[in-house]
């Protein structure tokens, strides 16, 4: 078995290798490359210096109770066998699951990677959306397994029939299935009857990834997290990340819960000494302070609204999100116009191939919004009233 016992293979592929380099100088693929901004190598004052609506982080960085305890936490920065606040043992208690159902990762990105490894040996393959978030693709190819891609309805919603029907016809080849609920880059669900549909009408050894990143952002009665499905025994794997409502991006702490059969097999591939001390405090920290994410949560819900309404009125079709990010129909390629905002200190998109006039805007603090929505008056042709 091809198991992960070296972790230099780890590494920083998929959406984020495609957007590092697409921001860098480094010559890179698609004639969209050459757009924008250098992000990655700039003076870290540059950085600070720019509004950044390009990879749907959080922009109120964690607070102060995460903080805390990563600063208590940095006295254990010289050891290996530091106490880690029993971080799996947390997760576990707050889905109301054991540790043998929790595996962690370096973010959730560590986590697709885990599944990639586990469930696509032998060239099998793995069915997903397009768009999606596409590194669980990049693995895949990784793995020299096949990916099956399905275009998005015209709605923009993934496509569970064709899911299902893809699934039966390659019964013996699929290794598992990806849905990301709600999609990036869209912020469409899946709702939890499509996903119960889905669930009921593949072969039932088919294992399915619930990529649920961006789980808290969602307020659509219509959709509900997978957990309960693992409960119930189903091979479904749910990974989570602190990225985001945590606002921990940087320091890389994510997790899958499943089955605990599930669990075993991945368990193999994941890295040994991927997540550092401050990662896991900050973890159970966060987990503990839901009033802080509850107030991101309203946050970025209202700003939102606000700037999906402000588009709408000035005429343009926004995808309905339930992310922390939406996408807006400019009617123009969406090359030029990340040029012209990066040109005035703000980050936004990076192309979604085939929504090439989607622009994807991530929703920053008010501040911000007020900032993207000032520069797209001034950029996007027919926009100022
Ligand atoms: C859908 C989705 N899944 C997973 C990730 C990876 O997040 P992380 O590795 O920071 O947990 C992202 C990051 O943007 C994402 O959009």
């Amino acid at each position: 078995m091809n198991q992960k016992t070296n972790i230099s293979r780890r590494r920083f592929v998929g959406g984020f290798a495609a957007a590092a380099a697409y921001l860098s100088l480094r010559p890179e693929r698609g004639a969209w490359a050459q757009t924008t901004p250098v992000v990655v190598s700039e003076p870290a004052d540059t950085y600070d210096s720019l509004v950044k609506l390009c990879y749907n982080e959080n922009p109120y960085g964690p607070p102060e109770s995460v903080v805390q305890a990563m600063t208590r936490a940095l006295k254990y920065a010289n050891r290996y066998g530091y106490p880690d606040g029993n971080i799996t043992v947390k997760i576990a208690r707050h889905h109301g699951v054991k540790p043998e159902n929790v595996v962690l990762g370096s973010g959730s990105t560590e986590i697709l990677e885990i599944v990639a490894d586990a469930f696509l040996q032998d060239r099998k393959k793995v069915i997903g959306a397009d768009p999606t978030f596409h590194s669980v693709f990049e693995f895949a190819t990784g793995q020299k397994a096949r990916s099956i891609k399905l275009p998005l309805l015209p709605d923009f919603r993934q496509d569970i029939p064709a899911m299902i029907r893809t699934a039966k016809e390659n019964s013996s080849d699929v290794g598992f299935i990806y849905i990301c609920n709600p999609n990036n880059p869209t912020g469409a669900i899946v709702s939890k009857q499509e996903i119960k549909q889905l669930l009921d009408g593949i072969p039932e050894n088919i294992p399915v990834l619930m990529d649920e990143a961006y789980h808290h952002f969602v307020d659509d009665p219509n959709y509900a997290t997978a957990m309960s499905h693992v409960l119930e025994g189903r091979p479904v794997i749910v990974a989570r990340t602190f990225s985001k409502i945590a606002a921990l991006a940087g320091m890389r702490l994510g997790y899958g819960i499943a089955p605990a059969g599930l669990i075993a097999r991945m368990r193999p591939f994941a890295g040994s000494m991927t997540i550092n001390v401050l990662a896991k405090w900050a973890g159970v920290a966060a987990l503990k302070d839901t009033a802080s994410m509850e107030r991101v949560r309203n946050d970025i819900l209202r700003q939102r609204k606000q700037t999906i309404a402000d588009l709408t009125e000035l005429g343009f079709s926004v995808i309905p999100s339930q992310g922390n990010f939406f996408m807006v129909n400019i009617r123009r390629n969406v090359v030029s116009v990340i040029q012209a905002f990066r040109q005035r200190g703000i980050l936004v998109g990076r192309p979604f191939p085939p929504m090439l006039e989607h622009l994807r805007v991530s929703v920053g603090t008010a501040d911000e919004m007020d900032r993207f929505m000032k520069a797209f008056k001034e950029i996007v042709p027919n926009a100022a009233k």
